[in-house]
């Protein structure tokens, strides 16, 4: 089932959405609360937001691997498998055949956003306030061709925006727009329903080159979009905030410091957007998204290790299962193998570290190991790997560029093989499944 918008899924979740009606502050309250949360915790709702009477604030929306699951309409174990089939099967978007929510409020030229919007500061050295769940629109000013990403933009006072501009395709774009002398016109949509908001961070290739697509796909139906006020970009209809603007050519300014994703600060000299209009629903819900959080974890969870495990096991027999480590800002995954041979693991870990830019460090586990219980994943670590033999490391790749420990060389990679080396079906201590059993169910009644 798709959710017409942020709105149709909140309605949804029931108890698993706490209303928060004591005052909180977008400076630093909010953001503590969604990085304190756990990942099974519940989706939050800032009814009360100090200085914006009538706005809200939502986070924490898809930090659980069961609320990601409900967005999507699937189940948890059938998340990677969901998005990798639905993905293959685009849905172009339309456009909205009603009145476009989105410009129910419509503020043309404002002078100060952040007297409209509760943009929060998350982090104590944080230069301003950041928009991080900001999916910024735009076309490729030769070909037409949508882009979509998420990007963090800073605060910068009055109506201009820094932008860090990382990942492709926005940056190539933007380089067209300078070369003729041009600004690039975008549009940032704010608080989209959870399918769309994870299509703008996956990976897309050549059957489905648009992520707008992508997200029909996800969603099973196509989204609606609608031209937007001042900029030459369609939006979606049904977001909560859309900001348009136009990237000036040739302006570099520095952008942060910004405590990122890696749980590290990093400041950039990065470009800026001056802000042409505001529009909004009435009584908006500011999405809230504090880096180095669990839902950061789950977003990339799908968006790069969904796509990764996909390309795995199209290339290697046996790849089972992929987790991304938490924390680790996709620089780090296990993945669970079985019966896959010692030469074929070892390919495995090469052609893993050198598909995904970001991957930094790979473990590899036999398919006896829950890759997402961090103890099992020590457990092998300490007994079937054996460092002189089991490692692999790789040098001269391109770094990330958040990623504080890489230098102007680049950065190196490594892999880890701890799968069994004794070629025996398990060489675990087991217990009578019988004896197991009751165990459990009286372990169950605690609850
Ligand atoms: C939470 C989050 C924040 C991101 N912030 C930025 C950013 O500030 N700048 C940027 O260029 N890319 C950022 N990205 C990544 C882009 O949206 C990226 O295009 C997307 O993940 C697709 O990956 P790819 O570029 O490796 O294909 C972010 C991704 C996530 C999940």
């Amino acid at each position: 089932m798709a959710y017409s918008d942020l709105r149709a899924f909140l309605a949804d979740l029931g108890d698993d959405l706490l209303r928060i009606r004591d005052e909180f502050d977008p400076r630093f309250e909010a953001a503590a609360l969604l990085r304190t949360l756990p990942a099974e915790g519940p989706a939050v709702l800032f009814e009360n937001v100090r200085a914006y009477p009538g706005a809200r604030i939502a986070g924490n929306l898809i930090a659980s691997r069961s609320r990601l699951a409900r967005a999507l309409g699937t189940t948890a174990d059938a998340l990677p498998r969901t998005w990798l089939e639905r993905k293959e099967h685009g849905i172009a978007p339309i456009q909205a055949r009603d009145a476009a929510p989105v410009k129910e409020v419509i503020h043309r030229h404002p002078d100060d956003l952040l007297s409209l919007l509760p943009i929060l500061t998350h982090h104590e050295k944080d230069a301003a306030p950041f928009i991080t769940t900001g999916v910024v629109l735009c076309t490729d000013p030769e070909t037409g061709r949508r882009g979509m990403g998420i990007h963090r933009m800073m605060v910068k006072g009055g109506r201009r925006l820094g932008i860090l501009l990382a990942n492709p395709p926005i940056p190539h774009f933007l380089a067209k727009a300078e070369a003729a002398g041009k600004p690039l016109d975008v549009a940032i949509a704010l608080g989209l329903e959870p399918a769309t908001l994870l299509s703008s961070v996956v990976k897309v290739g050549p059957r489905v080159p648009d992520k707008m697509a992508a997200a029909g796909a996800l969603r099973g139906e196509p989204v609606e979009l609608v031209r937007a006020e001042t900029v030459d970009v369609d939006i979606p209809a049904r977001a909560e905030i859309v900001i348009e603007g136009r990237i000036l050519p040739g302006v570099r300014e520095l952008e942060g410091p910004f405590g990122e994703n890696t749980g590290h600060y990093f400041s950039n000299v990065s470009p800026v957007i001056e802000i042409s209009a505001v529009t909004h629903r009435d009584n908006f819900i500011y999405p809230g998204l504090c880096p180095w959080s669990p839902e950061v974890d789950a977003l990339l969870s799908l968006a790069a290790g969904a796509e990764l495990l996909g390309q795995l096991q199209g290339l290697i027999d046996g790849v089972v299962d992929l987790e991304m480590a938490g924390g680790t800002s996709g620089f780090s995954v296990v993945v669970a193998v079985h019966r896959t041979t010692a030469a074929d693991v070892r390919r495995l870990v090469m052609l893993a570290l050198n598909l995904d830019r970001r991957l930094k460090t790979i473990t590899v586990v036999d398919d006896d190991v829950d890759i997402r219980d961090p103890r099992e994943v020590a457990w092998a670590m300490a007994t079937r790997y054996q460092p002189a033999r089991d490692t692999v490391v790789i040098h001269g790749c391109e770094a990330y560029v958040i990623d504080p420990s890489a230098t102007g060389d680049g950065t190196s990679k490594v892999g880890f093989i701890a799968t069994r080396a004794s070629g025996a079906d398990s060489d675990r201590i087991t217990l009578p499944p019988a004896a197991l059993a009751k165990a459990r169910a009286i372990i169950a009644r605690l609850h």
